[in-house]
């Protein structure tokens, strides 16, 4: 029997109209434009600020314009894969409130939870979904409101983080194309660095909590820095050279968007230059697990059939990884 790979077919996106730029911010805490892109590299972000709109809302304009643009009947859909750490609710999932909005009758929907590695890890889970035989039509959603989780008085914290939706739809080809090869990794050790420390079942909301601040996103700047450069660029380096990849036959890397200086290393790393690096952090900012996938949605006139793609991501736990795809498609 032919091998089955998972390829993406398709990508919707969607991020607010809000643009809260690093002027406005440095009204807001004591920063400037200078400091924020030497040190992160973000300009202006998108906040979704519209009351009682959450995560689900971009990620559902995300994947109606992917089921638009492939022409897909939502109740073709077998499966949904949300990956979010800043979910509408605890439960329900915000993949199940997506496929309840657009209806997707035919699919079962589940939230992936891995911070701002999710999207890599939910593509991975999908592609054993598809190479399985089983599924034939998998989104997979990248959606994070990250300004709920974000501290907008901590100068530290508030100029990395944005909020934003994209989605693909993932098939399967007996063609040598798609998802070809991913090498993931969670340690455990990362919790102290970088975690939001009440709200969940160890802490949850009280009083204390509230006046601590403690439903916002904690990092410790320059532990997760510098895991993060290290794992992102190892994880690279093994996926190219067990994949006979180099700097000569990759077409594009994918990075996960959490500082321009982390990127650059990964760039290094690979002996790739920078315009072969899909960057959104300028105008987006960090948005989580929504990083990758619109990165995608941007770039993806510039993809052609054929095209080595490595992705890269790292992120709370820790969690980090890589990956490496053949595209599926010329981009329109
Ligand atoms: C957060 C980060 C940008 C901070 O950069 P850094 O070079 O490590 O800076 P530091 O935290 O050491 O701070 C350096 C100085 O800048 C100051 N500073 C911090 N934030 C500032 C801001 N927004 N504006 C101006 N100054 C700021 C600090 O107070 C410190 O001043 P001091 O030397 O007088 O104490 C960087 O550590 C980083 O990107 N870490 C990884 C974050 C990440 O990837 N997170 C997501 C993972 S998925």
């Amino acid at each position: 029997m032919e091998k089955i790979h998972a390829v993406i077919t398709g990508i919707g996106g969607y991020v607010p109209d809000y643009v809260l730029n690093n002027e406005e911010l440095s009204r807001m805490v004591d920063t400037n434009d200078e400091w924020i892109m030497s040190r992160i590299g973000v300009k202006e972000r998108r906040i979704l600020n519209e009351e009682g709109l959450g995560t689900s809302y971009m990620a559902r304009k995300a994947v109606r314009q992917l089921l638009e643009r492939t022409g897909t009947d939502p109740q073709s859909v077998d499966a949904v894969i949300c990956s979010t750490s800043t979910p509408d609710y605890h439960f329900p999932s915000t993949a199940s409130i997506v496929v309840g909005k657009l209806g997707m009758k035919n699919a079962y929907a589940m939230d992936l939870q891995a911070a701002c590695s999710g999207f890599l890890f939910a593509m991975d889970t999908a592609s054993g979904l598809i190479e399985s035989g089983r599924y034939k039509k998998i989104v997979v959603i990248g959606a994070d409101k990250m300004s709920s989780v974000t501290d907008y008085t901590d100068r530290q914290t508030c100029p990395i983080f944005g909020d934003g939706a994209a989605a693909v739809l993932v098939e399967p080809t007996t063609e040598e194309y798609g998802w070809m090869d991913s090498h993931l990794r969670t340690d455990g050790l990362g919790l102290p660095f970088l975690c939001l420390k009440a709200g969940g079942s160890a802490t949850p909301p009280s009083y204390f909590t509230l006046t601590h601040r403690m439903h916002y996103l904690h990092q410790e700047g320059r532990t997760v820095y510098k895991f993060a450069v290290t794992n992102m660029s190892d994880a690279c380096a093994l996926i190219a050279e067990r994949n006979g990849l180099n700097k000569d036959n990759i077409a594009w890397v994918v990075p996960h968007q959490a500082n321009v200086r982390i990127i650059q290393a990964v760039a290094q790393r690979l002996e790739l230059p920078m315009e072969q690096v899909m960057l959104n952090i300028t105008h987006f900012g960090n948005t989580s697990s929504a990083t990758l996938p619109l990165a995608l949605w941007e770039y993806e006139s510039k993809l052609r059939k054929g095209d080595n793609l490595i992705f890269t991501a790292f992120g709370a736990g820790f969690t980090w990884g890589a990956a490496y795809m053949k595209w599926g498609y010329d981009g329109k």
